[in-house]
């Protein structure tokens, strides 16, 4: 599908050409809201809105929440200079290249430009690798950028790129910014940019203030020339002469600089720079502090990133081979709309992580612990209702990250600190601080939370084979499936995830996911008994229809309203994990209802509010799906829907869940409403989950799992 519209999309540049009309730029698949730049971590998130794409050379790219950052490449051609990408102000004697089209796959986003004699790609690429923590937990994504010369020309090429000290969270006339530079190994130029008087763990507008900048380069067949000083003077140099002086005096307004010597380039030529920021810590746990993986094999600043350009080769082989097979599987169970859905959420899922190993022994690396920055909705540290809407993309590509991101919630919660029977919503209230809530004040999600807690760990026991892992913690899960036996069915006055609709009592949605829950704690323990009583939840919600309208067309959002209902997301669970709590025609039910209370521009969250979440609407797409309801309409209006919202060129945000379903005053259908660049995206692989956990190691043909019933803890 995405090669066919690539194709349509080149057919129609030709026409326009020999018609003699400019030929215009091309977006595959989609042009998006916003394309992922630099997107590894919580606190090196780099992106470009799309609607500044059709200017790519004075495009600047954001940090997720939208102060811009300098980052430029410049290239001379022949001797006249162009700007390629974030040069907004004037340079003289500087042209800008001419953008020609732009690509996203699930871990790079790649621009082409024409320039004089010479055409360029930048390619921006974040690795995500699945089995490789330190490859994974490496602060640093790469741009690379290459050039051929046009029409058989081989031009004389230079390259240049800057950046300055926005990527450490300063942006005052009065900041203090210490920097260095140095030729380290592998012929390796490395500048860093650290922040002074900031303290640690701490944020200005979710940058992070306690670490150091790094951009970095290496020669490839090119000669390197460092440069440090006023931005203006610099780049003009570069631009007019091709060549860096610099001053080497760090003032505001300064940048660091690196460029490439080329020589003649006729086929092709590439630079590959690395950018990252490093901290010194990475997250502030309980008693003991944590450091990223990576630092378990080079602890140094200047050799992380000689080693990151090192590891280049390889983390490149290993995200085409991940593009290439989300594309395609994604492409199988959804069609072309779903995989530029998926494609567009990878990066956007694991740069909200952080893995780990503990800072005062790094040589620990069996004692690894993932966190999630519940990224701009309030910056919780692993958010259990996060980490529920992530597990589909977790449970298809990466079903270990279940394990990481749950242990440091277990092993807190296993202290005795928490003083709640039921489980907590967050391991602490802002990211990095990882601190727990012993005075038992955290938001308060009950049900929703023992709920999430439970069918994680069975979602984890199903996909990965480790049977031993929940039964460390088997007197946890017990007292949280029995909380949800004495509570989960009529649920008091309280949150569910969706906490900005605010809370309900006796929610429908609550008790669903109670009856799962328990389902699948008495399956993952062998204690038929609790899968019992879920199974009497689901009879009394659906059969009974405490948890649907007189007629049964739907499920209600509060029980007994009959007018309300809701989007429910909670069924796909049971889909998904085989676990037959509810009966088809359940799941029949409630996906024939959508398509009645689909609004203009997509379905709503439920009948209180005009917004829906894209996470929830691809479970339900999932749900759609299930063996014996087949609804491909209801499955493709829904994902419609999301990539309507993708594509439409109307909104600029990183990928946001939340949009408006129909127009409200001022909240207009298919606009962005709020949420940035959260991780919860990752609910976008609902769909494919359906075709089993551990998809990268398996054949496009297989796919089949069955549910586990081996007896775990007690
Ligand atoms: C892009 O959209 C934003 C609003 O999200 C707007 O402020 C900005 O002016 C737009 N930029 C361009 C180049 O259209
Ligand atoms: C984390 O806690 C430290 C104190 O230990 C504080 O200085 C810092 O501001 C906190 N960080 C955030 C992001 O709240
Ligand atoms: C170009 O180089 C010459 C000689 O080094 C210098 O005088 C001039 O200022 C440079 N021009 C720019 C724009 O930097
Ligand atoms: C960069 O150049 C090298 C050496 O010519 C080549 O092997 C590699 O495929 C190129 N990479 C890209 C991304 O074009
Ligand atoms: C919840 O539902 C139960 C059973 O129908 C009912 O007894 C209870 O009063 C309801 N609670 C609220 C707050 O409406
Ligand atoms: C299930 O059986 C066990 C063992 O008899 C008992 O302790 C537990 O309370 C029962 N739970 C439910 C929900 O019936
Ligand atoms: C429409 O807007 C009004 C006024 O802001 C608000 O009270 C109402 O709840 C909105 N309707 C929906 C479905 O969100
Ligand atoms: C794909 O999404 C677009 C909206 O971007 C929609 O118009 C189209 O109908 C969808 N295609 C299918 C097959 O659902």
């Amino acid at each position: 599908m995405a090669l066919l519209r690539r194709l349509f999309s080149t057919i129609l540049c030709l026409y326009f050409f020999s018609l003699q009309v400019q030929c215009q730029p091309s977006f595959a698949p989609i042009l998006p809201p916003s394309y992922p730049l630099a997107v590894k971590n919580p606190y090196l998130s780099a992106w470009l809105p799309g609607n500044q794409t059709a200017d790519l050379p004075s495009a600047v790219p954001q940090f997720w929440t939208g102060q811009e950052l300098t980052w430029s490449v410049i290239a001379r051609v022949d001797g006249q200079a162009y700007s390629l990408f974030g040069v907004p102000e004037p340079v003289s004697g500087i042209k800008s290249a001419s953008f020609k089209s732009a690509e996203y796959t699930s871990t790079h986003t790649t621009f082409t430009l024409e320039a004089g004699a010479a055409i360029f790609t930048l390619d921006f690429f974040s690795p995500v690798s699945l089995n490789d923590y330190v490859r994974q937990s490496m602060p640093f994504s790469y741009l690379i950028v290459s050039a051929s010369g046009l029409d058989g020309a081989a031009p004389s090429l230079q390259v240049y790129s800057d950046m300055d000290n926005s990527w450490t969270g300063q942006f005052g006339e009065n900041v203090q910014t210490n920097w260095n530079y140095a030729l380290s190994s592998a012929s390796t130029q490395v500048f860093t940019l650290t922040s002074g008087g900031t303290a640690m763990f701490s944020e200005v507008e979710d940058m992070a203030q306690w670490g150091t900048a790094v951009y970095c380069t290496k020669p490839s067949t090119s000669t390197i020339s460092p440069s440090l000083g006023d931005m203006a003077t610099v780049r003009s140099s570069f631009a007019n002469n091709g060549s860096l002086p610099g001053d080497w005096d760090w003032k505001p307004g300064s940048v660091i600089a690196l460029s490439h010597d080329l020589g003649a380039v006729s086929t092709h030529h590439n630079v590959t720079f690395a950018v990252g920021y490093v901290r010194q810590v990475d997250v502030n746990y309980m008693s003991t502090p944590r450091a990223g993986y990576w630092k378990s094999a080079a602890s140094d600043i200047n050799m992380a990133c000689v080693r990151a350009l090192l590891d280049f080769k390889a983390a490149d082989a290993e995200g085409r081979a991940l593009d290439a097979g989300i594309a395609s599987r994604a492409t199988a169970a959804g069609g072309g709309n779903y995989s530029d859905v998926v494609s567009l959420s990878v990066r956007q899922v694991f740069g909200a992580f952080d893995v780990t190993v503990p800072e005062e022994d790094l040589s620990k690396t069996e004692d690894v612990m993932a966190f999630v920055k519940e990224i701009s909705s309030n910056g919780n540290v692993n958010t259990i209702d996060v980490i529920m809407p992530i597990s589909p993309t977790l449970f298809v590509i990466a079903p270990e990250y279940i394990r990481l991101l749950l242990e440091p919630v277990m092993q807190y919660l296993d202290t005795g600190a928490w003083p709640h029977q039921y489980t907590i919503h967050d391991l602490g209230t802002h990211y990095p601080n990882a601190t727990g809530h012993n005075d038992g004040v955290a938001e308060e999600m009950p049900v929703e939370e023992c709920g999430n807690i439970i069918v994680l760990a069975y979602m984890y026991q199903l996909a990965s084979g480790n049977i031993e892992w929940a039964s460390n913690y088997a007197s946890l899960f017990r007292q949280y499936a029995d909380y949800l036996v004495l509570n989960g069915l009529y649920p008091t006055l309280q949150l569910s995830s969706d906490d900005g609709a605010g809370p309900v009592a006796n929610r429908t949605g609550l008790a669903i996911k109670a009856a799962i829950a328990l389902n699948a704690y008495g399956v993952m323990t062998g204690q038929s008994n609790y899968s019992d009583t879920g199974r009497q939840f689901a009879d009394e919600l659906y059969e009974q229809t405490a948890g649907t309208d007189a007629d049964r067309t739907h499920f209600t959002l509060t029980q007994r309203d009959d007018n309300s209902w809701g989007i429910g997301y909670n069924l796909f669970l049971d889909v998904l994990l085989k676990l037959d709590t509810f009966p088809t025609e359940a799941y029949a039910m409630q996906t024939n209802y959508y398509q009645h209370v689909r609004a203009e521009a997509g379905l709503a969250l439920d009948s209180r509010v005009d917004w829906g979440k894209t996470d929830w609407m691809n479970f339900a797409a999932a749900t759609a799906m299930a063996e014996g309801v087949g609804n491909e309409g209801v499955r493709d209006m829904l994902v419609g829907d999301v990539h309507a919202f993708l594509a439409s060129g109307q909104n600029t945000a990183p990928f946001s869940d939340n949009f408006f379903g129909e127009t409200n005053g001022s909240d207009v259908a298919g606009i962005y409403n709020i949420y940035r660049a959260r991780p919860v995206v990752g609910g976008h692989f609902a769909l494919m989950a359906l075709g089993g956990p551990n998809q990268n190691q398996l054949q496009a043909s297989d796919g089949g799992y069955e549910k586990r019933s081996e007896g775990g803890g007690s």
